[in-house]
């Protein structure tokens, strides 16, 4: 009931009566009094004058689930949105929802993480309140050596959404690091289950700097907030990012990776440059020069010879 209150007062011009209210939803107005002192109680900001009515002047900057699925318009994600406030991982609550079959597009989402975690054993900052920090469970029809294609979609969706919110122009750093005046913004991490070779599940886990103050930044990153010198509405960042998502994964499975890898490369702060690339095999120098069909990265080292790297973290050079 009080989504749907949300809801009148968010679309009507002005003040809504009580009256009207109480008409619509057919209840008491003693009731919508009741309503609106636990909707300010949650943060919301709700003027009443008397022969006037109500009006909604500021929401909490809260996630809820139901404010993140009202108008968001996809059909995979989002289906479920589950918001928690401090949890150790959204990996590991999107991981357990993955094994107890739930539906693909399931997002899970959290205020703030206390062991959030980055690629390559890193950590990931998740201050309260101050970002988006999500997992989503997929169930693509993918072969495993393909999943990479996902992890490129993803951040071509999360730049494109990005710049859908802001003036701002964000690049992606191999293989999918976001960075904007070359610190890092946000950052995708993906985990599966497989069994022989045949994929159970995908969460692809994303956390992007939103409100983030810089002294609340880890070295070397950025945010929203401090790249634009405002603060950003962190519902609405979160709904453009789960719709940028769905196009990139139904233009992936329906039309393959082609178009993506285009998209991906005019975004590129990597190729063209001289990089620096560590992986479990050691360290090697070199010239970024393309992507492979599935993603890799080639570099063409300084003795011609051009190697394909599939994981990896890059360092820009110049
Ligand atoms: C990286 O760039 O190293 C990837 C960072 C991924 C961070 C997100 S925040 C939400 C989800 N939960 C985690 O613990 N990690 C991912």
């Amino acid at each position: 009931m009080q989504e749907r209150i949300i809801q009148f007062l968010k679309e009507s011009d002005g003040y809504i009566s009580g009256e009207e209210i109480s008409q619509r939803l057919k209840m008491s107005r003693a009731a919508i009094w009741k309503y609106m002192q636990e909707l300010r109680a949650q943060g919301y900001e709700i003027a009443a004058v008397p022969h006037l009515g109500y009006q909604l002047v500021a929401c909490p900057d809260k996630f809820l689930s139901y404010e993140i699925q009202s108008g968001l318009n996809t059909k995979i994600m989002g289906k479920k949105v589950i918001v928690m406030d401090t949890v150790s991982s959204t990996m590991d609550e999107a991981f357990r929802l993955g094994n107890e079959n739930c539906d693909e597009g399931t997002v899970v989402c959290a205020e703030a993480q206390s062991k959030g975690r980055g690629r390559l054993g890193r950590v990931w900052a998740s201050p309260k309140g101050k970002g988006l920090y999500f997992s989503l469970v997929l169930r693509p029809s993918l072969p495993l050596n393909q999943l990479a294609q996902l992890t490129l979609m993803s951040a071509v969706a999360l730049a494109e959404a990005i710049e859908s919110v802001s003036a701002l122009k964000p690049l992606i750093k191999w293989p999918n690091d976001i960075l904007l005046e070359n610190e890092k913004l946000a950052g995708i991490l993906t985990e599966l289950r497989a069994e022989s070779d045949q994929v159970q599940f995908v969460i692809v886990g994303i956390g992007l700097n939103i409100n983030t103050s810089s002294q609340h930044l880890p070295p070397g990153a950025n945010s929203l907030k401090v790249a634009a010198g405002h603060s950003f509405d962190r519902t609405e960042v979160f709904q453009a990012v789960l719709r940028s998502l769905e196009k990139g994964y139904v233009k992936l499975l329906n039309h393959g990776f082609a178009q993506i890898m285009e998209d991906w490369k005019k975004r590129s702060a990597t190729l063209n440059k001289r990089v620096r690339i560590t992986d479990s095999s050691g360290i090697i120098e070199g010239q970024a020069i393309d992507l492979d069909e599935d993603g890799a990265l080639l570099i063409r080292k300084d003795n011609g010879l051009v190697v394909k790297k599939s994981a990896g973290d890059v360092f820009l050079l110049r």
